[in-house]
């Protein structure tokens, strides 16, 4: 970042993209902000995580003196990031009577911003929204690159299971803006699960990862991380989100097929991560109690069986998956689960996790170089994969 201003990682985009402003003590000056970079509107509807403190809130709300604001409160989670929700999205917007030229604005984590984009895509057929994520996890993935969704509650086998993001769209903000400061109120909790999004952008960085998208930089820089050190985490912001910027840029709808990986790379731990965050019997130890993983907490373990899964596939080395673990580590994630479902179970919800064709599973495995996409490894070397983290 350079003086005072946020800093700037443009989203090129086939529509001409969006930019995603990092820095400090914007979302005060957020209808501003909105306004100068051609955003605005006459009427803004504020979807706010109720996680975010009040007085911020209201700045964000108190920000559009030019619009006619209306705003409701969400408190979620991953049970609650479900069609009920949307649906009173949808409501609080056609009762706000926002019409096509009009703006939604996501204040909140990622579960808030995946809900309220998609809200956003579906009102009057699509709507512009802009994102204002304000956790880590967020800042540095859910909020760019457009995907949006809920969550199903099926039976997979007879087991209640939750299929993470089973139901969305690709609805692209419009502009993102993410302040650092608000992580100052994010639980220490929330700022390592959004570590684990980091690790898989240095991961995807491969070799030539420089700053931050670097694992060994990354480790060296985890206390002051942790530590809520504002400057250094503008700078890691930046960094993840120029990645994700140039990785969906390349593939926006995530078609590419095939050996080359496209948007796919981003999945990386993904399918493992969806199916322990999926699964109700799995738990993880964090700060001296048990508790059902978090998404961050899962992708940590997900990256962790994917480094595994490349070296039993011969295609990512030991010391990769030493790399990934002692990240994972570092960011004070959980490395291992404390108790699972059996193995078969397990497998069988990677199975149905929609990144799987037919019952074929496409898996993101990490190489030196980055990432590539393997066909089904088969249950023999998912079980090995498993076993490192349960
Ligand atoms: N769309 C995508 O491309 C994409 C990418 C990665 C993850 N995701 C999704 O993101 C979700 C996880 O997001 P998350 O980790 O932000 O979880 P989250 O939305 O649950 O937020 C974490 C917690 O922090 C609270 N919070 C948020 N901002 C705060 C602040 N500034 N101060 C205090 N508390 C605050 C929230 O209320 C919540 O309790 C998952 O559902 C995942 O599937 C989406």
């Amino acid at each position: 970042m350079t003086g005072q201003g946020p800093a700037t990682v443009r989203v090129p985009l086939s529509d001409g993209g969006y930019d995603v402003l990092v820095g400090r003590g914007l979302l005060a000056g957020l209808g501003g902000l909105v306004r100068s970079t051609g955003v605005d509107a006459e009427r803004v509807h504020v979807f706010e995580d109720t996680g975010v403190p009040q007085a911020l809130r209201d700045a964000v709300v108190g920000s559009f003196e030019m619009a006619r604001v209306t705003r409701s409160e969400f408190r979620l989670d991953e049970t609650t990031k479900s069609i009920a929700t949307l649906e009173r999205m949808l409501v609080d917007l056609a009762e706000a009577g926002l019409a096509r030229s009009d703006l939604v604005i996501a204040l909140g984590g990622g579960i808030l911003g995946d809900v309220a984009g998609l809200a956003a895509g579906l009102h009057r057929r699509g709507i512009r929204v802009v994102q204002c994520p304000t956790s880590l996890l967020a800042m540095v993935d859910a909020s760019v690159g457009g995907k949006t969704g809920v969550n199903l509650r099926a039976g997979i086998d007879g087991s209640p299971v939750l299929l993470k993001n089973a139901v969305g769209m690709f609805h692209q903000p419009s502009l993102v803006v993410a302040d650092v400061e608000a992580l100052a109120s994010l639980d220490p909790r929330e700022l390592r699960c959004g570590m684990a999004e980091c690790i898989k952008h240095a991961v995807i960085s491969g070799e030539t990862g420089q700053g931050l998208l670097s694992l060994s930089n990354l480790i060296d820089a985890m206390p002051r991380l942790l530590n809520g050190d504002a400057t250094l985490l503008a700078s890691l912001v930046e960094q993840s989100t120029c990645l994700k910027a140039g990785v969906v840029a390349g593939d926006e709808r995530e078609t590419a097929t095939g050996s080359t990986p496209g948007r796919r790379a981003l999945n990386l731990g993904h399918t493992f991560a969806h199916a322990i965050e999926g699964c109700e019997g799995t738990r993880v130890e964090v700060d001296d109690a048990s508790h059902h993983p978090k998404h961050g907490e899962a992708v940590g373990l997900g990256l962790i069986a994917a480094g595994r899964l490349a070296e039993v596939l011969g295609v990512g080395s030991a010391s990769l998956r030493e790399g990934i673990e002692n990240s994972v580590q570092a960011a004070r994630l959980p490395a291992t689960l404390s108790a699972s479902p059996d193995l078969a179970s397990l497998i069988a919800v990677m199975r149905q996790d929609k990144k799987a064709s037919g019952g074929r599973l496409r898996l993101v495995v990490p190489t030196s170089s980055g990432v590539e996409m393997t066909d089904d490894p088969g249950d023999e070397a998912l079980s090995r994969a498993w076993q490192c983290v349960i």
